[in-house]
């Protein structure tokens, strides 16, 4: 196989916002939420922690604390949290070490057939959300990966083929930064 083609399922993770009714399998939560511990993080410090939320309750109060950009906690089927704490000195660090989190558990529900997609919640949604999930203080939620059965609509694709992102000559170097003559 090419090499193109190994990374290829890396290629097709995308933002799903929309799912189905059906429900997602415990294990295949486990094993995204398990993606997500086994991420690496600075000098392996693991500064986050996950919330697997399951409760239809709970996810809609979530995405009523941040529309539009929770709009896909409306239908999710279930979502995991990342909690961080509130470090000085950290907060690049930590924010890194969360993208990778994120990032993996797009990858690993792709994998599973399943659709992913991050929300961002708003700063000032924090303390109502760190009430709601139980945080204790000095931890937060930034990212919330809402998870389930992307419905036909929300897998069908968002560009043309080959325009979801920059060409690669805008993007991809060689030894140089290359500027368009
Ligand atoms: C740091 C970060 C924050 C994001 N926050 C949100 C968000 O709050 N709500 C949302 O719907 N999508 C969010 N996204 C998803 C982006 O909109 C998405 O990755 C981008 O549109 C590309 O989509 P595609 O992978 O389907 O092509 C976020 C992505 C990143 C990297």
């Amino acid at each position: 196989m090419k090499p193109a083609d190994v990374v290829r399922p890396l290629l097709r993770v995308h933002q799903v916002r929309e799912f189905t009714d059906a429900p997602v399998d415990a294990e295949a939560l486990d094993a995204i939420a398990d993606a997500a511990r086994w991420s690496g993080s600075s000098a392996n410090i693991q500064p986050w922690r996950f919330v697997v939320i399951r409760d239809p309750g709970v996810l809609r109060q979530l995405a009523d604390s941040g529309p539009p950009h929770t709009r896909s906690l409306t239908t999710a089927a279930a979502a995991v949290a990342i909690v961080l704490p509130q470090v000085k000195g950290a907060a690049v660090s930590n924010a890194f070490d969360e993208g990778r989190a994120a990032e993996r558990m797009l990858i690993a529900a792709s994998l599973l057939g399943l659709g992913a997609g991050i929300a961002w919640l708003p700063a000032d949604a924090r303390p109502a959300v760190g009430e709601l999930l139980g945080l204790p203080d000095g931890r937060f939620v930034r990212t919330v990966v809402a998870i389930g059965h992307s419905t036909a609509r929300a897998s069908r694709p968002k560009s043309a083929k080959g325009e979801a992102r920059l060409p690669r000559t805008e993007t991809v170097f060689s030894e140089r930064w290359e500027t368009e003559s």
